[in-house]
């Protein structure tokens, strides 16, 4: 039986983090052993925010690094850059027909964009879920393991597959935002202040390049307050986020302890405490971080292991890439 097509990309744009991390990446990891995967690093979508060439191309290294220093197989899946399977952009020149002006500009990370950098409103940025359909559109993937930041993108893939399909016969199944467990995962800042970021308020996120020092420094300033006022209280989300941090990096029976502590604390009767509470989420999270960062500086360094990395990576991705791209131009009818 043919295993069901997986896809996801990063864009180097920074440090990786805890949330591409628990929203990504550890589901590539478990994916490559059932699925038929492609990961890649979003060079091209990266372009949009007009980066110096030298860091880019150090990034691109950097997130390859880290995702095989987070366990990521390149023997098992095929793991390239964009720009070295230019069937992409050939993809993406034919969804754009098929994608609205209107649509596009009502897209949440373009205004976030417009927002932020008004002196660069580009056709890449407006564009840009175009070209994140046709990432995962080449490879006829289903399943796309990403946050929940990548909900609407993956709505609007699908309605480009859709239209796609529609006008010209059948080629794109419909691809899926996908996670272990159900609901896609969203990691605050530490301040409690949007989500975790390669490139924004970097104090309040956590790196997986970080040094035990600086999480041990940005988890003790991590946001918390006097304390619940009832017994079973709702948490607080900058609260609710540091219990989801503790989940994924401590043993389940400490989470069990500060859970109780937290139930049964009411106002004048704090038995939680979060100064010790943050001291013990420090710690398993060096546990966690540590090997992790020091993996990935010695596959940094080892710029044979890169290129080779690369090298297999775009010719496992341009056999599909370019199978599927001959069934789009026969679909079209662009066949001479
Ligand atoms: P990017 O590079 O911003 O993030 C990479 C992955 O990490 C997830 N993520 C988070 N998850 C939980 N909490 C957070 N705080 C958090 N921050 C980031 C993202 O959801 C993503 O899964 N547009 C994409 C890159 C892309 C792509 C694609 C993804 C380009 N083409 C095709 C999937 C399929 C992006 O900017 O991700």
């Amino acid at each position: 039986m043919n295993k069901e097509v997986v896809l996801s990309g990063i864009r180097p744009t920074g440090f990786l983090h805890l949330g591409n991390y628990f929203g990504a990446m550890r589901n590539y990891v478990r994916m490559q052993d059932e699925y038929n995967c492609y990961f890649f690093v979003a060079n091209w979508h990266s372009l949009t925010t007009h980066p110096d060439t030298k860091a880019l191309h150090a990034a691109v290294n950097r997130v390859i690094a880290e995702n095989v220093a987070c366990g990521l197989d390149p023997e098992k899946v095929a793991f390239y850059v964009q720009s070295d399977v230019p069937e992409i952009a050939e993809l993406y020149l034919y969804l754009n027909m098929l994608a609205y002006k209107g649509e596009l500009e009502k897209t949440a990370t373009f205004k976030d964009k417009v927002r932020l950098q008004p002196e660069n409103v580009n056709a890449g940025l407006l564009t840009y879920p175009v070209l994140q359909a046709a990432d995962i559109l080449i490879h006829r993937a289903v399943k796309v393991p990403v946050g929940k930041d990548q909900e609407q993108h993956l709505e609007m893939a699908r309605n480009f597959a859709q239209r796609f399909n529609h006008r010209y016969g059948t080629v794109f199944p419909e691809p899926y935002a996908f996670n272990y467990g159900g609901e896609l995962v969203k990691i605050l800042s530490l301040d409690g202040n949007g989500k975790m970021s390669k490139s924004e308020n970097q104090l309040n996120t956590i790196y997986l390049a970080d040094s035990d020092e600086l999480i041990r420094k940005k988890i003790m300033k991590a946001k918390t307050d006097q304390g619940p006022l009832e017994t079973n209280s709702v948490k607080p989300e900058y609260i609710d986020n540091l219990f989801t941090l503790l989940k994924l990096v401590s043993q389940p029976d400490v989470v069990k302890n500060f859970e109780d502590d937290f139930n049964a604390s009411s106002e004048g009767n704090c038995i939680i405490r979060y100064g010790d509470f943050k001291k013990q989420l420090a710690e398993d999270m060096i546990q966690f971080v540590a090997p992790i960062r020091e993996k990935a500086i010695a596959i940094e360094s080892d710029k044979v292991l890169l290129a080779k990395i690369i090298k297999t990576g775009a010719e496992k991705a341009r056999v599909s890439a370019a199978a599927t791209l001959s069934e789009v131009r026969n679909a079209i009818g662009l066949v001479y």
